[in-house]
């Protein structure tokens, strides 16, 4: 439906209209803020104009601390695209994406509408786990997570350009160890603590950051989480569960080189990856912690032979019984996604693509 508006200048009045297509590329920018990212910042602005959907880093929601190449903000987006895509597939658009169509810019990528395409249920399977995949920080259920499912994660990531690493329980160690250095970097920075002080919520509180309610317990457990309290404790959200993520899996989404497109190909993985698991009834969360300090990237490098680029770390398991952990929550849709109308000629002819399918 045109909407009138004051041309500029003209005292005309303008009509403006949001092409189909442009609708159709705007619910998929609005599916991509269900993506996870780090320390839930949210860090992507959408542009949707005619037939392109433009996605660029949010600099001013960089981690300067914790992550101050930036590299952690364009994984998130990175993840976001993976999940625009596969809403525009799972619908039957046909695109194509443009990584980085500047150069080294905060303009990430185009994703430009070709025309219908067949819907692909591979897609549709992924984009139904968008709803139901959050971050699952609970000790897993004490049993062994099918290795088919793993297969299939692991294909997930291949079809994107990037590899899951699985590790084996003879690489738990250096799992650990990297574990073990990344706390001990991040205790001993107080720019850290702070930062990761300033993006933790009490539950109900915002619409960024990550809730103390979906946080992990402390505990006894192979591989420790990120310890996001930074006092080696804090609140439970499964005090009566005790299992000790014995049968997690670990893995490490690498990439082949490490400037900013592997790091967004590296988003795009882990988003397959995530919901291919959660398709799969599986349970995932996130471990940035292992690759964010030199340190601790450098033991996962070693453990993975020396082959490619440690881009994030992966937990993996069967979830536990019991209510799922509460969703962090997420900016509105409002704030992050901006739709550029058609203006609409004055015979009020269809003027380019967008506007010709409204
Ligand atoms: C690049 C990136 C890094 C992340 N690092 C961690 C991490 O180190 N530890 C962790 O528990 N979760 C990590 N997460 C998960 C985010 O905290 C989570 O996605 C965010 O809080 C939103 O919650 P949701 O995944 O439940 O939607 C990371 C996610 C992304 C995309």
């Amino acid at each position: 439906m045109p909407s009138s508006q004051r041309g500029p200048g003209s005292g005309t009045p303008v009509a403006f209209r949001i092409g189909a297509v442009s609708r159709e590329l705007t619910r998929a920018a609005v599916a991509a803020v269900q993506a996870p990212s780090v320390l839930n910042t949210q860090p992507w602005h959408w542009r949707i104009a005619g037939d392109a959907a433009l996605l660029y880093a949010d600099r001013r929601r960089r981690l300067a601390a914790l992550d101050p190449s930036g590299r952690m903000l364009v994984v998130s987006c990175g993840a976001a695209l993976h999940h625009a895509c596969v809403t525009l597939a799972a619908e039957g658009a046909g695109f194509t994406v443009e990584p980085f169509p500047e150069g080294e810019g905060d303009l990430l990528a185009v994703i430009r509408y070709r025309g219908p395409a067949a819907p692909s249920v591979r897609a549709q399977r992924l984009h139904s786990a968008i709803p139901v995949r959050s971050s699952d920080r609970r000790p897993f259920a004490a049993r062994p997570v099918p290795e088919p499912a793993l297969e299939r994660m692991r294909r997930a990531a291949q079809r994107v350009g990037a590899h899951l690493q699985l590790t084996w329980s003879r690489d738990l160690t250096d799992i650990a160890t990297a574990a073990g250095q990344a706390t001990a970097a991040m205790l001993s920075d107080p720019a850290c603590r702070s930062e990761l002080a300033a993006w933790v919520r009490r539950p109900g509180e915002g619409d960024d950051g990550v809730p103390l309610d979906t946080v992990a317990p402390p505990g006894a457990r192979p591989v420790p989480l990120r310890d996001f309290t930074g006092t080696g404790g804090g609140p439970s959200i499964t005090s009566e569960v005790d299992v000790g993520d014995r049968e997690a899996r670990y893995g490490v989404v690498v990439t082949d080189g490490d400037g900013p497109n592997d790091w967004l190909t590296a988003g795009v993985a882990l988003s397959a990856v995530m919901l291919t698991a959660t398709a799969e009834h599986l349970a995932t969360s996130a471990m940035s912690d292992l690759v964010e300090r030199e340190v601790s990237r450098r033991t996962l490098r070693h453990m993975l032979g020396g082959v490619g680029y440690p881009a994030i770390g992966l937990r993996i398991g069967v979830p536990a019984a019991g209510p799922a952990p509460p969703r962090a929550p997420r900016r509105p849709a409002i704030e992050i996604v901006e739709v550029v109308a058609d203006p609409v000629p004055a015979d009020g002819s269809p003027s380019g693509g967008a506007a010709a399918d409204a």
